[in-house]
């Protein structure tokens, strides 16, 4: 299991500290479940001084492909993996629907995160018009084929994959276990005909999308849900541990 919080555009550095603190306290005997924890970028530097177990990864909420050079604004691979950074969280809803990400540009995000060691959480998912229209899995199927061109079978076992559904994203509107069972299994199928059933074995596949303490338990009992993405929930660190503890 994965359990990862993705605080978006909250909490300054001072913020941060306390939150991961709080965090790290609670989460010290917990071995059996890797944490991650994605602040702003401004946050990076302080949590990756304060974090030194094993299963807690300090992740970030996006980055650029190129190496280095000319791209005001970015940050790269390399400046993540300086940081001690493990995974990064690409292709969020939020990008892609604010920022105009393409299902071409994050694979090449995709890809650089791989070459450069660092655990890619790809993100995916439909948006309610898209549900009600029963193109779900068409959506879906675009993101993941698009999103994981190129991987070398041998980077696949770094690869995590998070099925948010856009209607479900602060919304509080959650998907039910079912319906994240259903998506979940049909990308896995997916990552079974484009590797192999045994590599698509290997890939954690995140829920993401109102993720509470009182809604976590049902949905990671799912048998193709491994984890989740939690967005409002790992703001507070008291209900992202108790997320965490429904994982064990
Ligand atoms: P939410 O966000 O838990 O606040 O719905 C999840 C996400 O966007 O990753």
């Amino acid at each position: 299991m994965l359990i990862a919080g993705n605080w978006k555009m909250n909490k300054t550095a001072t913020e941060g500290v306390s939150v991961i603190k709080n965090i790290l306290s609670s989460v010290q005997q917990i071995t059996s479940v890797d944490i991650a924890i994605c602040p702003p970028f401004t946050s990076l530097a302080s949590g990756s001084a304060l974090i030194s177990q094993e299963n807690v990864w300090l992740g970030a909420q996006n980055m650029h492909h190129e190496p280095l050079g000319a791209y005001t604004g970015e940050i790269s691979a390399s400046m993540l993996k300086d940081l001690s950074v493990s995974c990064v969280i690409l292709g969020h809803s939020e990008r892609r629907s604010y920022f105009g990400e393409t299902d071409e540009f994050i694979n090449k995000k995709v890809l650089s995160a791989l070459q450069n060691h660092l655990i890619p959480i790809l993100c995916v998912g439909e948006t309610l018009e898209e549900r009600e229209q029963n193109r779900t899995m068409e959506v879906i199927s675009r993101q993941v084929r698009k999103g994981v061109a190129g991987i070398p079978e041998q980077a696949i076992d770094q690869l995590v994959l998070a099925y948010e559904p856009v209607w479900a994203i602060g919304t509080g509107r959650t998907a039910t276990p079912e319906m994240a069972q259903e998506v979940h299994a049909y990308i896995r199928k997916l990552l079974s005909e484009i590797f192999s059933q045994q590599k698509a074995e290997k890939v954690r596949i995140l829920y993401g999308g109102s993720m509470k303490p009182d809604n976590a338990a049902s949905l990671l009992a799912q048998p193709d849900v491994d984890g989740g993405l939690i967005g409002g929930a790992s703001l507070d660190a008291a209900s992202f541990v108790n997320i965490i503890k429904s994982a064990l």
